[in-house]
């Protein structure tokens, strides 16, 4: 049976969220909209008219949240400050309630010995920017360096561990290609100006800290996904070779100062070509002290000619007949350990995090007890993968579990639980599962 103390005394074990999935209070004590605030309004965008404005309301109840996270055995909480709750407009005029909450959140952090590792980042954009063009404009630089420097300077001396960025291609291909997620752009143009900006924002925002906030450990974070081609055929081959280069190698490689994946990928050549300042990798790279990898699921990919650009498309879980969670999301602990692999190989990395990773599971309240076997199965599972991974001696120093409660989950709304703790989103009452329970007992051992 595998134990936490097989990771060795020093491995970090924490819980994530982020600050719209949670908070609520999203147009009280000065805060101002955010991209996902709007987005809601808009019908149809989010599974049941869902929307975020009181969410898991932990904006009252973080001193209660806080304390289920020690009681849970955790001692890292990540969380995310919302940019319009310290910025209403994006820039110029500070929240001053806003910012005073996140110092609350902090202290009380601190005041439980658990460790704030504060995301920067985590797509809740300022409605405000995404007026002059959100991610796609060339002034969301500037605006982001404003972000981070008040945070760095404020938090700082407070915050030590720090992640820029939450997975930017979640947030630039689903918000800003396919609208599914806000700001609802379309198109290849405001997705590859978006990934540029993102890219540029995700170093600069490292260099900030590295000078404002002395003794700072810096990451960002990557989603990561196995891209398996459905047959070796050469065309299901090249077909999965482009999905890596969009979903794998976009954000890391100008991160590492390698710049864009243009040469495996024609139509990133095409735009790096049109934008020949793309290629000047400079301000892409930063020398992050942690690299910060979210997995979920990997993906089987397919050559198919009629979808534009990546000619390709997935191949899903369910028609396959794999394992998947109530996403739809394949279950498979090798792919885990094959895509972190992946990324290890890099040079340059000096250390390994797993900012993400966890389950949405079918999960029903009954009395006081949520049996949630399969998380708990899920769980098991990958992080035996990680511990495999860990003892043929990469350098991965922690793990944190996605996500402490059932919460607002993007275009999903209130209705994918992927929690430890389950919320009653009419009472906000909150229980803890049966894989709460088991990480609980997890981390004692
Ligand atoms: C990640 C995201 C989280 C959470 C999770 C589960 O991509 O960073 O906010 O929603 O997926 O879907």
């Amino acid at each position: 049976m595998i134990k936490a103390s097989d990771f060795g005394p020093d491995f970090l074990w924490g819980v994530a969220v982020a600050a719209t999935q949670i908070e609520g209070a999203a147009d009280s004590y000065g805060k101002g909209p955010s991209i996902w605030d709007t987005f809601s309004k808009r019908s149809g965008k989010i599974k049941k008219g869902h929307h975020p404005a009181t969410a898991c309301d932990f904006y009252h109840q973080y001193q209660s949240d806080i304390r289920l996270v020690k009681t849970l055995g955790f001692k890292i909480f990540r969380f995310s400050i919302s940019w319009p709750r310290v910025l209403p407009f994006g820039k110029g005029p500070v929240n001053k309630e806003g910012i005073r909450f996140y110092h609350d959140v902090i202290d009380e952090c601190l005041a439980n010995g658990l460790v704030p590792y504060v995301t920067l980042y985590h797509w809740d954009l300022p409605e405000a920017l995404e007026r002059e063009g959100g991610w796609t404009a060339f002034s969301i630089n500037h605006a982001f360096n404003e972000f981070t420097t008040l945070c760095a300077r404020t938090y700082g001396d407070k915050v030590k561990n720090w992640i820029v960025l939450n997975e930017p291609f979640g947030f630039t291909s689903l918000g800003y290609m396919l609208g599914i997620h806000a700001p609802g752009q379309t198109g290849l143009t405001s997705f590859f100006s978006a990934v540029h900006h993102a890219a540029i924002a995700q170093a600069d925002g490292g260099r900030i800290l590295r000078s404002e906030v002395p003794g700072a450990n810096i990451g960002t974070s990557f989603s990561c996904s196995e891209v398996v081609p459905y047959t070796q055929s050469e065309a299901d081959v090249m077909a999965a070779s482009r999905f890596d280069c969009l979903m794998n190698r976009l954000f890391i490689e100008p991160a590492l100062g390698m710049g864009y994946p243009e040469t495996d990928w024609d139509v990133m050549e095409k735009f790096t070509i049109q934008h020949s300042t793309w290629r000047h990798t400079g301000r892409l790279s930063f020398d992050f002290d942690f690299i910060g990898l979210q997995n979920y699921f990997p993906i089987t990919v397919k050559y198919n000619p009629f979808v534009p650009i990546l000619q390709a498309w997935e191949v899903k879980a369910k028609s396959r007949k794999k394992p998947h969670t109530a996403m739809g999301w394949e279950i498979n602990a090798d792919s885990f350990y094959n895509i972190i692999k992946q990324f290890a190989a890099y040079p340059n990395i000096k250390n390994i995090m797993i900012t993400e990773n966890g389950a949405a599971c079918h999960d029903k309240l009954t009395g006081n007890c949520v049996q949630d076997t399969e998380r708990i199965e899920y769980f098991r599972l990958y992080l035996g993968a990680l511990l495999k991974i860990k003892q043929e001696g990469i350098n991965v120093t922690g793990y944190m579990a996605w996500t402490l409660m059932d919460n607002f989950e993007w275009a999903e709304g209130f209705n994918a639980r992927f929690g430890l703790v389950y919320n009653d989103f009419k009472t906000q009452q909150r229980t803890i599962k049966d894989s709460g329970y088991w990480f609980q007992e997890f981390l004692k051992s």
